[in-house]
């Protein structure tokens, strides 16, 4: 056992699986452990987590990760959360049970809601109140679902025509999966103003739950969290010496997980960048105290705040499948593992002319196409599944030059060093790749679960187990810069085939 050392833990929610992290004050990896849960997928286009088995799951990978590491609870000077944004789910406050599944970000099930938002003409004012691009993606058209028609499970006595009516006296909860884990780790019933800011309820420059998009949604105001910063020094609360830890942890810190990342990254600042690969990837950057409208299909929203400092605010490219596209791969039994395209991608000098558009959930960033689907073109009688591979990972590079020239145009701002992270960053071909079709030098960080590092450090600023962001820059170190290695004639010319395939896939969306 290491015996005096404390730590800071932090819960990772994510798309896939469940992780818990401890780090040390030098922001070092002391003990990791994850586990998938099920994809759920009862229609086309839905998606569904069960929120128990993810609670489950998040106990036993505590658990584990703890005993692996000799390190008892007690040792941990506070717990941060981050987690899979916009997944929406309801709860029973008596029971403390989901009505429901959780209804994922991916799941599409409520587009014709939002086409009836856009045909009334009421997008503007969404976007102008949430600095959100009205899309299914986000919470508010899941809890209007939800509440119009989750069935009560078993021995609840309401009728699902009950659920609203229990949602306005607040028997009824509306969480996103951050305040699903703090309201079992402390019984509080909390989320964050990164959390907040993508429901699609929030109003981002008032910081507060908005009446009339509650009103429009129908979702009534009793049953929404409090708001909370993502770095509390009040702490959200702890957890119970009497449960499953045997130990009361301050919960302290809670972000979306594409802002912890932007956080463990230390994108303090504006300006500061960072691109995260995981089901999908999501390009950030801190624009100040300043909200900024995007002109070119970004999204304005929360970055993060610290207890009694102003809110920084970032733009973001929402990517929607880039990691989920190399699972795709394997699903298909193309490759057996993910960490095989690497190699594969290699053992071809181009893709022959083959481009993937992986919209198999519509496109996010700079496009909002609902209905655009999943292309694959150019290919011919020679065409091998090593051009299929290297073409998935390529559409990962073009897809972050999408929205890095979206962010540019929004900006002004040239992002001349894009730091990196997520599962796949460990593939140096994606890498290379990223930096020649973006003409950026890519820096890779030592730590590159920097999400969960993210949220660990907003928990240990909230408590002192960290002083200042300073001491967390000086942790954070590089481990590979890629350098940009390709014309950019190549590169523009590869990328200009890229845009008329998302035209391909776009159309299919029309058809
Ligand atoms: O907005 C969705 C995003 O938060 C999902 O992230 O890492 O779970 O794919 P990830």
């Amino acid at each position: 056992m290491k015996t005096n050392e404390t730590y800071v833990g932090s819960i990772d929610q994510g798309t896939t699986g469940t992780r818990f992290m401890v780090f040390d004050h030098a922001g070092t990896v002391v003990a990791n452990a994850y586990e998938k849960h099920e994809q759920i997928y009862p229609e086309p286009g839905w998606v569904e987590h069960d929120p128990l088995e993810i609670w489950e799951n998040t106990q036993s990978v505590i658990e584990s990760a703890l005993a692996e590491a000799g390190i008892e609870a007690d040792q941990l000077a506070a717990l941060g959360v981050t987690n899979q944004r916009e997944t929406t789910l309801l709860w029973d406050a008596e029971t403390g049970k989901p009505v429901h599944n959780a209804i994922v970000w991916q799941d599409r099930r409520t587009t014709d809601r939002i086409e009836r938002l856009e045909e009334d003409g009421k997008a503007d004012a969404v976007r102008a109140k949430t600095g959100l691009q009205p899309d299914a993606y986000f919470a508010a058209t899941k809890a209007e679902w939800l509440l119009d028609n989750a069935e009560p499970i078993k021995t609840q006595r309401a009728r699902p025509a009950d659920l609203r009516d229990r949602a306005e006296t607040g028997e009824i909860l509306f969480g996103t999966i951050d305040s699903w884990l703090i309201y079992n780790l402390t019984g509080e019933h909390i989320t964050d103003v990164t959390n907040a800011s993508r429901t699609m309820l929030f109003d981002i420059h008032e910081m507060d739950w908005d009446g009339g998009l509650c009103e429009e949604f129908r979702v009534p105001r009793e049953m929404l969290p409090e708001v909370r910063p993502s770095s509390d020094d009040e702490t959200y609360g702890s957890t119970d010496p009497e449960g499953f830890l045997g130990a009361e942890i301050p919960v302290a810190g809670a972000l979306g997980d594409q802002q912890a990342a932007l956080f463990g990254q230390t994108c303090f600042d504006a300006g500061d960048a960072k691109n995260t690969y995981g089901t999908g990837s999501f390009f950030l950057l801190n624009t100040g105290n300043e909200a900024v409208e995007s002109e070119h299909g970004l999204l304005t929203t929360v970055g993060f705040q610290r207890s009694g400092e102003p809110v920084q605010y970032a733009l973001e490219g929402s990517i929607f499948v880039t990691g989920a596209a190399i699972e795709w791969l394997v699903d298909m039994d193309l490759i057996d593992d993910a960490a095989k395209t690497e190699n594969l991608a290699r053992s071809v000098d181009s893709t022959d002319g083959v481009y993937m558009v992986p919209a198999f959930t519509g496109l996010g960033a700079p496009h909002w196409n609902q209905r655009a689907r999943g292309t694959l073109v150019g290919m011919t009688r020679g065409t091998r599944k090593e051009h299929v591979v290297r073409a998935t990972l390529e559409s990962i590079a073009y897809q972050t030059r999408d929205v890095a020239e979206a962010m540019e145009a929004d900006s002004g701002i040239e992002v001349e060093s894009l730091r990196v992270d997520g599962g796949a960053v460990k593939n140096n071909f994606l890498c290379q790749l990223q930096s020649d079709i973006l003409g950026t030098d890519i820096v890779r960080p030592v730590v590159d679960e920097t999400t969960a590092l993210g949220s660990a450090y907003a928990a240990g600023l909230a408590v002192g187990y960290w002083e200042t962001v300073d001491e967390l820059r000086n942790n954070w170190q590089v481990d590979r810069e890629f350098e940009v290695n390709m014309a950019s004639d190549e590169a523009d010319e590869k990328y200009g085939r890229w845009q008329d395939a998302v035209e391909r896939s776009l159309d299919w969306a029309s058809e």
